[in-house]
């Protein structure tokens, strides 16, 4: 059964006068499906297809674990890279690597089925497609018609129809439709997300899907670089079954692009416009990309943000950059290239000190997971009963 939040509230009485209860899903990003490929000559093929569980892996399961059972995080984004669901030799489209497939659907059953928490399924790919050798930037965009190499936005259509049949009758599975779009035109962008909607609808699944925008879906760049902006474009996507929310990445370094140690940039200013944007649109967000370093200036500035996000009802969710199996000592984020270990549970960082799981996770990150999360039913742009974990 599907209960509207503020009829669960109500009727439960679980909130308290004042308090706001907008986030209905938190938790990681799972970084590890899209390891092992980037060559530092561009080669071309560079760790394809790869060995699961030595080259790449989706999850740990103990990580998933920590997190979940003791954390209480209830989602989860789980990254893969699409030329490995899809190889190349076959081209993007419904003809799965049914191995590869098989590994993947047995890390997303145990987030949602053995765990009961919710996943995102991440294609992290940047809407290219045929060469993640130096991605971000590698590829051929998808729906490129000057690109013979390219795939097309049917086969982009095709892969997603065939991807949302199989996850079609687990509510808790949440259809990432793309990583971060860039330097393409929005037109494409959108193009390429409503043939995927439509195909996704067409199979018959009712899942939430989270769309992404252009320019590297940055929540403070939503409204700019003129007719290019993402607020020209991206709510013009339709969904036929009214279930599709915005998915924005947003970094608090001097750029924007979680690369540096420093946090400058506060999100609360810098989301303005778009928050803006999805009210006028009656839009709901998560933000699926977001981190800082161990800085006191980040945890100040983390802090801000989720109370941020907690205290506008656009926001309904999000995922911190990033846990995963095979990070080691290195970092997915915000260290200048210093190796301070990841949110993954027990990790360290290189000189053996503490990791940002110890530094930002514990005391910073977890503390603004809600008390009470959704935990049964369909994840839904309307959230769902709101209850501590089962
Ligand atoms: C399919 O995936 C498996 C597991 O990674 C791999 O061993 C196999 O070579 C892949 N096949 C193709 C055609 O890429
Ligand atoms: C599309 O392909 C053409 C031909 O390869 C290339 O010049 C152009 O930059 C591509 N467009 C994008 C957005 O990548
Ligand atoms: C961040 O963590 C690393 C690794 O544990 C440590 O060497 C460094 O001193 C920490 N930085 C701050 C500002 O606490």
């Amino acid at each position: 059964m599907r209960v509207s939040a503020s009829s669960a509230a109500l009727c439960a009485g679980l909130l308290l006068p004042g308090a706001s209860a907008t986030i209905y899903y938190a938790g990681v990003a799972q970084s590890g499906g899209e390891f092992a490929v980037w060559s530092a000559t561009s080669a071309k093929g560079t760790g394809l297809p790869g060995r699961f569980g030595v080259d790449y892996q989706f999850i740990s399961t103990s990580g998933v674990d920590i997190m979940t059972d003791e954390h209480k995080v209830n989602l989860h984004r789980v990254a893969f890279l699409l030329e490995r669901m899809c190889p190349p030799s076959d081209g993007l489209g419904a003809k799965f690597n049914e191995t590869h497939f098989d590994y993947f659907k047995e890390a997303i059953d145990y987030i949602t089925k053995t765990k009961g928490a919710y996943a995102i399924l991440d294609p992290h790919n940047y809407m290219r497609y045929n060469d993640p050798s130096s991605q971000p930037f590698s590829g051929s965009v998808i729906g490129n018609a000057s690109d013979p190499t390219a795939a097309t936005t049917e086969q982009f259509g095709a892969f997603w129809g065939e991807l949302a049949s199989r996850f079609a009758d687990d509510e808790k599975v949440i259809f990432g439709l793309m990583n971060e779009p860039h330097d393409m035109p929005s037109s494409l962008v959108l193009e390429n997300l409503q043939a995927a909607t439509d195909a996704i609808r067409a199979a018959g699944a009712k899942n939430l899907i989270i769309a992404p925008g252009n320019s590297w879906t940055g929540g403070h760049a939503w409204t700019e670089g003129g007719d290019e902006a993402s607020s020209n474009w991206m709510h013009k996507l339709v969904d036929p079954a009214a279930n599709t929310a915005i998915d924005i990445h947003e970094y608090l370094d001097e750029d924007f692009s979680g690369g540096h140690t420093a946090c400058t940039q506060d999100a609360a200013t810098h989301l303005e416009g778009v928050t803006a944007w999805l009210r006028e649109h009656k839009l709901k967000a998560f933000i699926t990309e977001f981190g800082g370093s161990n800085t006191t200036a980040c945890a100040t500035m983390l802090e801000g943000m989720l109370d941020y996000m907690a205290q506008n009802d656009e926001y309904i969710g999000w995922t911190a950059w990033a846990a995963g199996p095979f990070w080691g000592p290195n970092s997915p984020c915000c260290t200048d290239q210093q190796q301070f270990g990841s949110l993954e549970p027990g990790s360290k960082a290189a000189d053996g000190g503490p990791s940002l799981y110890d530094t930002i996770w514990v005391p910073v990150l977890q503390k603004k997971v809600p008390a009470e999360l959704q935990w049964s039913g369909i994840a839904s742009v309307d959230g769902g009963e709101l209850t501590a974990k089962p």
